[in-house]
């Protein structure tokens, strides 16, 4: 059994160690929010916190989070995260919607650690996560706007 926190929450997961931390939270804990595009990092839709860094949930053993804290876009409740969805909704952002839960997840991250991103670094963070709806404009857009900036 592993214990650790999700969004705030005390909780367990009776999977092996080596099961994807993605489908513990997906399928065993049920919260659908974070997405599986690819399974080998390679997309960045299974984007979550832990302790407070955005990792991919896909490749993330269950068993390395055991007493860390994990969050995930449904308890995603910074500043920066909540800047940023509202700006997701002003910029209307979404197209299909897939990947937008871990863009929004990856953004928090770097606005958190970085609150007036240069192109640069928006462009050097976010290069890992893919969008197939091709919505990467309205995302620059909408950090920018959640900076503080006047929108790309
Ligand atoms: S599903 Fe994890 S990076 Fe694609
Ligand atoms: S909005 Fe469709 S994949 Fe990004």
């Amino acid at each position: 059994m592993i214990e650790f926190e999700l969004n705030g929450k005390a909780v367990t997961s009776e999977s092996a160690e080596d099961t994807p931390l993605l489908w513990v939270i997906r399928d065993e804990l049920k919260l659908k929010g974070t997405k599986f595009g690819c399974g080998i990092a390679m997309c960045g839709a299974c984007t979550v916190h832990i302790d407070g860094v955005a990792m991919r949930s896909c490749i993330t053993p269950v068993g390395t989070v055991a007493s860390k804290g994990v969050t995930t876009i449904e308890g995603l409740s910074s500043r920066a995260g909540k800047a940023l969805q509202e700006a997701w909704v002003d910029e209307q952002v979404p197209q299909c919607g897939y990947c937008q839960s871990g863009q929004i997840m990856q953004a928090a991250n770097l606005l958190e650690n970085t609150p007036n991103p240069s192109d640069e670094q928006i462009s050097d963070a976010m290069n890992g996560n893919l969008c197939r709806c091709m919505s990467y404009t309205r995302i620059r857009r909408a950090i920018k706007a959640a900076a503080g900036g006047e929108g790309a």
